[in-house]
């Protein structure tokens, strides 16, 4: 073997912490609000959301301890994760680039985004719930929590986007199969999303509504509580696991990213891959392009900076995020996870102060699977549809490099592979 393809880190090497980028934020992070008028949502919190994750939430603490009991898991669930080097693919390209790209597609259920709901059902397990609730926009999330919620002993209800539910059959098995009770939404089930199915059953919902309904089922069950898969502080900060081996790995190809690309929707993929590279640049002065991959049908990085609500009933609290606004109903498209309408606070913020490019893709998703075919020929592994827009913009970095000559290090994470999503 002349090249390396492949670099991973031994199980004892996989970090302890996770990596929380408040405190070094070059302003700090505007708190959640109240509206003026009308009753505290910010009051509502401790009913809706777990203790520990709540702390989590606004801890100024860098480093925090991933306890034992979530490592275990995470190695359960197939922790570390190798970071490949492209090299068909960039022979395929005729790129002077070197691409790398993360493997979260190896994960039980097929994407990140267990690394929180492990941590979520861990905690939720020790806080004496019984019950997880939660929304699903692509399914990834949902599977996620419903394999966390089994694992734990927990029971999941998860409100499920119709556009999406109505195509993912098999999806929808596997979180039966862990034992999750799962609900196209919007549904007669809760008020938020009776209102709206009375008008439309087949109304095809979005994440905003899914959000309002898991949160409305867990405010009226004391066992139950809600539980989030993107967007707030917590999540993002579970999963930096991603970036926290990636780097430990560019380590072992004795290379480092010039360019660091993700999909992104709420936030948690890449902010989990990203953040440990932005705690480099703004703490080190180390300078890489952060580049997140979006979809026309919300590219929610590219909206207006300021106070939002969540979800679409308005029972968070108001977030200060780059938004679309929280009434929006955009279009469905395959890599439905992408579609919401606001983006995580800290990774808006850095967008606001400059630290993170965005692209967003055509509606019709051509040139994102176009890519994302490349790269399953030249690669082998079937991306998610999420996952698809990393491809994309990671090769389009590439034919730049190809024209200009760059030899630039591109890194990359595939959230997710597609066998229940293609
Ligand atoms: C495979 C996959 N990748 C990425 C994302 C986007 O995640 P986030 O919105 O948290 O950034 C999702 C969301 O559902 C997903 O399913």
């Amino acid at each position: 073997m002349t090249e390396m393809r492949q670099a991973n880190i031994a199980l004892s090497e996989m970090p302890t912490q996770w990596y929380n980028i408040i405190p070094d934020l070059p302003e700090p992070l505007p708190p959640p609000i109240d509206l003026e008028a009308g009753q505290s949502r910010l009051a509502n919190l401790p009913k809706m959301m777990i203790g520990e994750c709540l702390k989590q939430e606004m801890s100024q603490e860098r480093w925090v301890d991933i306890p034992p009991g979530i490592q275990e898991l995470y190695a359960q669930a197939g922790r570390p994760r190798p970071l490949f080097r492209a090299l068909n693919l960039e022979k395929r390209l005729g790129t002077p680039a070197r691409l790398y790209y993360k493997s979260e597609f190896y994960s039980p259920t097929g994407s990140h985004k267990v690394n929180t709901a492990l941590a979520q059902a861990y905690y939720a397990k020790q806080e004496g719930f019984e019950r997880l609730t939660t929304e699903t926009g692509a399914g990834q999330w949902g599977t996620a929590l419903a394999y966390a919620a089994c694992l734990l002993g927990l029971k999941c209800t998860v409100y499920w986007v119709r556009a999406v539910y109505s195509w993912k059959a098999d999806r929808k098995a596997l979180m039966e199969f862990f034992g999750a009770e799962v609900l196209a939404s919007p549904s007669p089930r809760t008020k938020a999303g009776k209102a709206l199915y009375d008008k439309d059953p087949n109304h095809n919902g979005s994440l905003a509504i899914a959000i309002s309904e898991g949160l409305e089922d867990a405010l009226n069950d004391p066992a139950a509580v809600y539980s989030l898969g993107s967007v707030l502080n917590h999540v993002l900060l579970h999963q930096t696991i991603i970036g926290l081996e990636t780097k430990k790995q560019f380590e072992k190809f004795g290379d480092y990213p010039d360019t660091v690309i993700s999909c992104i929707g709420g936030g948690s993929n890449f902010g989990g891959f990203a953040i440990p590279f932005l705690h480099d640049v703004l703490r080190e002065g180390k300078k890489i392009k952060m580049i997140a991959a979006q979809s026309e049908s919300t590219p929610n990085l590219q909206g207006e900076y300021r106070y939002d609500f969540a979800d679409h009933a308005e029972m968070t609290p108001m977030l200060k995020m780059m938004t679309l606004g929280h009434k929006l109903e955009p279009p469905p498209i395959i890599g439905d996870g992408l579609r919401y309408h606001g983006c995580s606070p800290i990774l808006s913020l850095l967008r606001h102060k400059g630290y993170i490019d965005t692209v967003a893709y055509p509606i019709d998703e051509k040139h994102v699977f176009n890519h994302a075919m490349t790269f399953l020929q030249s690669e082998g592994f079937l991306p998610a549809p999420e996952s698809a827009y990393s491809i994309a913009c990671a090769i389009d970095e590439a034919l730049k490099c190809k024209e200009t000559g760059e030899k630039k290090a591109i890194a990359f994470n595939i959230s997710g592979h597609g066998f229940l999503d293609i």
